[in-house]
């Protein structure tokens, strides 16, 4: 287990696209493993596999509700809308409000390579739609529609 150096945007890495994880193997353990250490350490409420530099479906959440791990998470049904402050780790110095939806249900795959689904909304829902937007090479900062410095 290691706390790995969180991205920055402006690096490329953070605007790629994410390919699925299909071997559930050792080297995802320690992946995992490692962001649950770098979002701990860095007190974020989810982190994304392309912000430690790695292109796969992966992104962990932190919130009220509990620590969860996604692999190859898709959201299979949204509903309602908030708005609100969205930080993230690759933008340091900076909030902004986002618009996003109530609630999600959400298809994932634990570290075991299962298939789970969970509903989940307010804070909850806006987490996980953020770090999904991270697997496909999307910042927030690209929708917000107010950012101030923090
Ligand atoms: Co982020």
């Amino acid at each position: 287990m290691a706390i790995r150096s969180v991205v920055q945007v402006g690096d490329e890495v953070l605007r790629g696209k994410c390919q699925p994880v299909e071997v559930f193997d050792e080297k995802l353990v320690q992946l995992l493993d490692d962001m649950k250490d770098t979002v701990k350490f860095e007190q974020g409420a989810g982190l994304a596999a392309p912000q430690v530099g790695v292109l796969r479906r992966v992104c962990v959440v932190d919130v009220d509700e509990g620590y969860f791990e996604f692999i190859n998470p898709e959201i299979v049904m949204q509903k309602g809308e908030q708005s609100g402050w969205e930080g993230c780790l690759s933008v340091r110095g900076k909030n902004g409000i986002v618009s996003r939806p109530m609630k999600v249900k959400l298809s994932y795959q634990d570290r075991n390579g299962e298939k789970h689904l969970l509903q989940a909304k307010g804070f909850f829902a806006r987490a996980i739609c953020h770090e999904l937007d991270h697997l496909d090479g999307v910042l927030y900062i690209d929708k917000a529609t107010h950012i101030e410095k923090c």
